[in-house]
């Protein structure tokens, strides 16, 4: 959608943290795009050259890897920022060697500057910083220097002695390392001498200007109430809002929170929502179905199905046709669904979260997607610019498939009742303890076994809930947050003599990785 130029080209060699270079950019103001190398290839084959490119890490070995990608380091005055793979290329480049690691290094880890003069941003001579590899850059050639090394003697630094070049064998993107923003501002602001071109009013503009160029066309909407399509639906609705209609599909599978929160966005947000109610249908389709990815499948395709009838049968009735359907599709959303076998992405998938991809193709439509180059905060700060609610913003993040990934094993009406009825308790508790702000998502989870109790004077055999509350910047990495006890008391006790049918419940101390915030 957005045309203009973007100053720094993150080249994607398939790492996991490859979106958190770009969001440290924005949130640092400097406006920037992820590529795959095939673009990154392209473009410079055509001289549309960046100001500035950092390369991101990746899974591969470079001595596996046949690619040819000489073409990023022949323009002398290129800034370069290397990260872990992107720096063993740029070692690899300059005649260096890269050992292959016997084992993987993951995790915190201890770096140091060699001397003082490498020191650079004003950074202290020690750093902890998040380590992810196995290969590392064993040797180097005389334009190199090694600036900085691992406590375990790796080279975890170096610069190239006359350009603007720089390798970094940790990951300064990602939230565990001391530092990180500042090494990245350096290589921007110092190395790179970037101008700041990246605010939530740049943003903004762009969008609108966008959104007046479809003026007067007829934009349907897949509503769900979240953040996303509430601002991409309100970015449309104070452009045209006669044009827009809201489709807001009822799965069954949604929180007691969620249903209340439709009903205050259909009095209060000025939308014109309408509701198809599809319950009992999603229901029938996922009675049998245990496999997580399959639920996903089913959720999507099924909402596809309903959503098409819906709409074309709403066009009848009304005597008009959509021209465009507004998603609220972000660009964590678009890289993630490029990988691994889409256009070169190399980011490897660990589970599919665009759960209505297939949409528009089946409705022969036309997409708008006005969010398609911003992350999930950019959003809230236009939302906070179109002046909508805190609550409406800042709502805790809710996948697409609901409670359907929060059963394990086959889904039931009475399963999914369990999961309501004690989300609907950690909510209530949340707020009276005022931590609902302080937590990334809290949710609970139906476990599929069955354990004994006590109720009263019987024994009994009954179900378990989980409850999962992390902690996280961004949804790439989570922690568990220490609550207070007496808040965990609460819940545990209201929802085992509350919620009928669970003797059991057991909190999720599992960290990001090697856990995901959801259990399926
Ligand atoms: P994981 O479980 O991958 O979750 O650590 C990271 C974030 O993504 C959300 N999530 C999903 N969102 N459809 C979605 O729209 C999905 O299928 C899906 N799976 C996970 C999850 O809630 C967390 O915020």
């Amino acid at each position: 959608m957005i045309k203009k130029i973007r100053q720094v080209l993150i080249i994607d060699f398939g790492s996991q943290y490859t979106q958190l270079i770009a969001r440290k950019c924005r949130e640092l103001a400097y406006s920037c795009e992820i590529v795959t190398v095939e673009d990154a290839k392209e473009r410079f084959f055509h001289g549309r050259l960046p100001r500035a490119v950092i390369l991101s890490g990746g899974p591969q070995s470079i001595y596996e890897d046949n690619e040819n990608y000489n073409f990023l380091f022949q323009n002398e005055k290129m800034p370069i920022l290397g990260i872990c793979y992107g720096m063993q290329l740029l070692g690899h480049y300059f005649k260096g060697t890269v050992q292959k690691g016997k084992t993987f290094e993951y995790g915190r880890a201890l770096i140091f500057f060699l001397q003082d003069k490498f020191r650079f941003a004003n950074l202290p001579q020690t750093l902890d910083v998040w380590m992810s590899h196995a290969d590392h850059v064993a040797t180097i050639s005389d334009e190199l220097e090694v600036v900085l090394k691992s406590s375990s003697g790796i080279v975890a630094g170096i610069r190239h002695k006359s350009r603007p070049i720089l390798g970094l064998q940790f990951h300064p993107e990602v939230h565990h390392s001391q530092y990180g923003r500042e090494i990245i501002e350096y290589f921007l602001k110092e190395m790179a001498h970037l101008q700041k071109d990246w605010s939530a009013d740049t943003i903004y503009l762009e969008i609108v200007e966008q959104i007046n160029a479809i003026k007067g066309k007829k934009v349907l909407c897949a509503f769900s109430g979240g953040v996303d399509s509430l601002v991409a639906a309100k970015l449309v609705a104070q452009v045209d809002p006669s044009n827009l209609f809201c489709f807001f599909v009822d799965h069954g599978l949604l929180r007691p929170q969620d249903y209340s929160h439709i009903k205050i966005l259909m009095e209060q947000s000025g939308l014109n929502i309408n509701i198809i109610d599809a319950k009992k249908l999603f229901f029938d389709k996922l009675a049998l179905v245990g496999d997580p990815e399959t639920k996903r499948k089913i959720i999507g395709s099924t909402f596809i199905d309903v959503f098409q009838e819906k709409v074309v049968q709403f066009e009848k009735e009304h005597g008009i046709k959509f021209d465009l359907l507004l998603q609220g599709t972000l660009y964590s959303d678009v890289i993630e669904s490029k990988s691994p076998h889409g256009k070169g992405g190399k980011s490897v998938t660990i589970k599919s979260h665009h759960n209505v991809g297939g949409l528009p193709d089946r409705m022969n439509i036309k997409l708008l997607e006005p969010l398609r180059e911003i992350f999930k905060d950019e959003v809230r700060a236009l939302g906070k610019r179109l002046e909508l609610p805190k609550r409406w913003i800042y709502r805790h993040p809710f996948p697409g498939p609901g409670i359907g990934i929060r059963v394990m094993g086959p889904i039931s009406e009475e399963r999914v009742a369990i999961v309501q009825q004690s989300d609907q308790i950690v909510l209530e508790e949340l707020e009276k303890f005022q931590l609902y702000d302080n937590v990334w998502q809290a949710f609970t989870v139906f476990l599929p076994v069955k354990t004994v109790g006590v109720k009263g004077d019987g024994r009994a055999y009954e179900e378990v809930v989980c409850l999962r509350i992390v902690n996280s910047v961004d949804g790439m990495t989570a922690n568990w947050p220490d609550l207070p006890y007496n808040f965990l008391q609460t819940v545990s006790s209201r929802i085992t003599n509350e919620v009928s049918g669970v003797t059991r419940v057991v909190y999720d101390i599992t960290s990001k990785p090697p856990g995901t915030i959801e259990w399926e």
